[in-house]
């Protein structure tokens, strides 16, 4: 059972079909490739969903992990391990001085953050007695689950699951005021992603991020920066919230920093994370079993050592702002059938207009396929954007020959 046909009946007949798959299996992956299981080549400049940040079958990857997995695979969280304390160690090191509570997806490290935004709002009570309302942005993505869908604030996600979970606001993205208007007594914290990701790539305004650090801190509001999407160094930083230099209360990771392997991480500073400290309340507040699994933290663990020692911070801003001034370029004589192209590092969304004199396509959706149809593969989102996350390893030429593919199919 090896060929696409069968790989996909098998699908079609024993797997729920919740996902809108491509007719197509892959079967392996190198670098920034992977390949269908009938021998075609493909170039990924979107890494599944950004989750394979330094490509696929990494070598510092598979090392650590084949190490780790002939060593010790599982020993649960009743005892200490070395790579837990090791990718939580890589995490503080990188810049954000934080507790991290290890889960497996963004979804789940999302609420680990609400929940201890709950006991921190009960601790810390308004005038109508303990606060819980968490505010998020329109177009946001949190998560799934039963808490982070209603915080994801897309309509599309949460309908056909009501009764929703109450205690959650949304408001316009990069807008303050609003933010600020939406603030009441029992309003206990702000999740924002630093840039958006499923909402197109859009990154706020300069002051946005500063000026809602400074709101939460006068309205003594947690600040919880969503960075599933942009942590572990996909925009050029660590974390995307160090470009404008704020430093959130908690800050949630998954995707990426697990290289492809299932790791969320939620991190607080400890006037915060303290609230879950069982050896000063006694009571486990939050757990999951497999959350900080020895072969996901090795994996974790390298992917912030290999980023560090191969320099791919810098790599990953030299080559997004290749890509970017490239893309520019392409807009400028696309007669306006590309609207913007934004992002930061390896981040980037390029932003159609199916309306324009000339597009041949009515929907992003429509050049991804073109795309794949030609061997490269990219995403897109809010049904005009192009997302492009590729490795933080890719070469130039490979991101050049991918970035020829993307403006002869949109440019025709
Ligand atoms: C910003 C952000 N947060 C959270 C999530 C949820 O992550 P997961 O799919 O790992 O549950 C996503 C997923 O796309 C996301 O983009």
């Amino acid at each position: 059972m090896t060929d696409t046909a069968s790989i996909i009946g098998a699908h079609d007949q024993y797997m729920t079909i919740n996902y809108g798959r491509y007719p197509i299996a892959m079967v392996k992956g190198e670098g920034s490739y992977l390949w269908d299981a009938e021998g075609k080549r493909y170039l990924d400049l979107f890494c599944g969903f950004g989750a394979g940040l330094l490509g696929h079958c990494h070598p510092a990857l598979v090392d650590a992990v084949t190490k780790q997995a002939r060593t010790l695979w599982h020993s649960g969280n009743l005892t200490h391990t070395l790579p837990q304390t090791q990718a939580a160690q890589a995490i503080w090191s990188s810049g954000f001085h934080g507790r991290s509570f290890f889960c497996h997806s963004g979804a789940d490290a999302n609420e680990a953050a609400f929940k201890l935004a709950r006991l921190y709002g009960r601790k810390n009570p308004g005038k109508q007695g303990k606060r819980y309302k968490i505010i998020s942005a329109q177009q946001s993505f949190h998560g799934r689950t039963f808490g982070t869908m209603v915080a994801t604030a897309q309509k599309k996600v949460s309908e056909g699951y009501e009764p929703l979970m109450p205690g959650y606001t949304c408001v316009p993205y990069d807008d303050l005021k609003a933010v600020e208007a939406a603030v009441d007594e029992v309003t206990v914290a702000v999740i924002v992603e630093p840039i958006q990701g499923e909402g197109g790539v859009r990154v706020p305004s300069d002051g946005f991020l500063p000026g809602l650090r400074k709101l939460c801190d006068d309205r003594d509001l947690l600040l919880i920066c969503d960075e599933v999407w942009t942590g572990g160094g996909r925009t050029g930083k660590w974390f995307a919230h160090q470009h404008w230099n704020i430093v959130p209360d908690m800050m949630t990771l998954a995707k990426g920093v697990g290289g492809g392997l299932p790791v969320g991480v939620m991190c607080a500073h400890e006037r915060v994370a303290g609230l879950f400290d069982h050896r000063r309340h006694g009571t486990v507040a939050h757990a999951t079993t497999l959350g900080g699994n020895c072969l996901s933290m090795a994996a974790a663990a390298a992917v912030f050592r290999t980023i560090e020692a191969q320099g791919l911070l810098d790599h990953a801003n030299k080559i997004g702002n290749h890509a970017m001034t490239r893309l520019r370029a392409a807009m400028k004589r696309s007669g306006g059938r590309i609207a913007a192209v934004r992002g930061k590092g390896l981040f980037i969304g390029v932003e159609l207009n199916p309306q324009a004199k000339g597009a041949t396509f009515k929907n992003a959706g429509e050049i991804v396929d073109r795309c794949r149809q030609r061997g490269v593969l990219v995403n897109a989102t809010q049904n005009v954007v192009i997302r492009l996350a590729p490795s933080l390893a890719i070469g130039q030429e490979e991101m050049d020959e991918g970035l020829s593919v993307l403006e002869q199919v949109i440019l025709g």
